[in-house]
């Protein structure tokens, strides 16, 4: 079996494990698990904080407004969907997108750290606040504010491997403040130039 096929069985494998978790209630509430969907030998990842209402009824990741402007953001630097891989540090939806308790956070993130480790990226764009602090804190970096860090570019070690990570807004921000959209687009170019600087595998 080549690498790509195993890696997707893998994936694949995981994802099943993550739509049968009840090892938090979250999962009481919800139509589906979402566990994430993309390629799975993608260079780049992009990571959420939970599944809303559209992604709880389809078990897709970013399937709703915010979704439609990620795929915007990805088309304005020539990808799709199918180039990356898009995760959210929380599977289950959130009993009416209150924010993910740091206690399931931290049940959850163990499924989310696997798919990294799997994937092994060379870019995880964290999308807004909840998911740039479980990535960076696993680092660690501390920062006060989304505002102080987005844009930047962390080249840490992660889970024994070299990875840049580039913190910008939760696209839903940009829909309800829309002056956060050329900031976000801006984040989004940092990113397409970072893509074209190829660190060791
Ligand atoms: N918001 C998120 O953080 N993740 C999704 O999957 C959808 C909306």
């Amino acid at each position: 079996m080549d690498e790509s096929t195993h890696r997707r069985e893998q994936m694949g494998e995981l994802s099943s494990v993550i739509r049968e978790c009840r090892k938090c209630p979250l999962w009481k509430d919800t139509h589906n698990a979402v566990p994430g969907e993309g390629n799975p030998a993608a260079k780049l990842v992009f990571i959420g904080e939970a599944p809303g209402r559209q992604e709880d009824l389809t078990g897709r990741p970013f399937v709703g407004r915010a979704g439609s402007l990620l795929e915007r953001l990805l088309a304005g630097i020539g990808l799709t969907r199918s180039d990356v891989f898009i995760a959210n540090i929380v599977k289950h939806r959130p009993p009416e997108n209150r924010d993910p308790r740091e206690s399931e956070i931290e049940i959850c993130t163990p499924y989310l750290d696997q798919q990294i480790r799997l994937i092994e990226p060379e870019i995880i764009v964290t999308l807004g606040r909840h998911s740039t602090r479980y990535i960076l804190s696993r680092v660690p970096i501390e920062f006060e504010k989304i505002t102080d860090i987005r844009g930047k570019v962390f080249p840490v070690t992660f889970a024994g491997r070299k990875v840049r990570i580039i913190p910008t807004f939760h696209p839903a921000a940009a829909l309800y403040n829309p002056a956060y959209r050329a900031d976000l687009e801006e984040d989004f170019r940092t990113i397409r130039d970072e893509l074209t600087v190829t660190e060791p595998r």
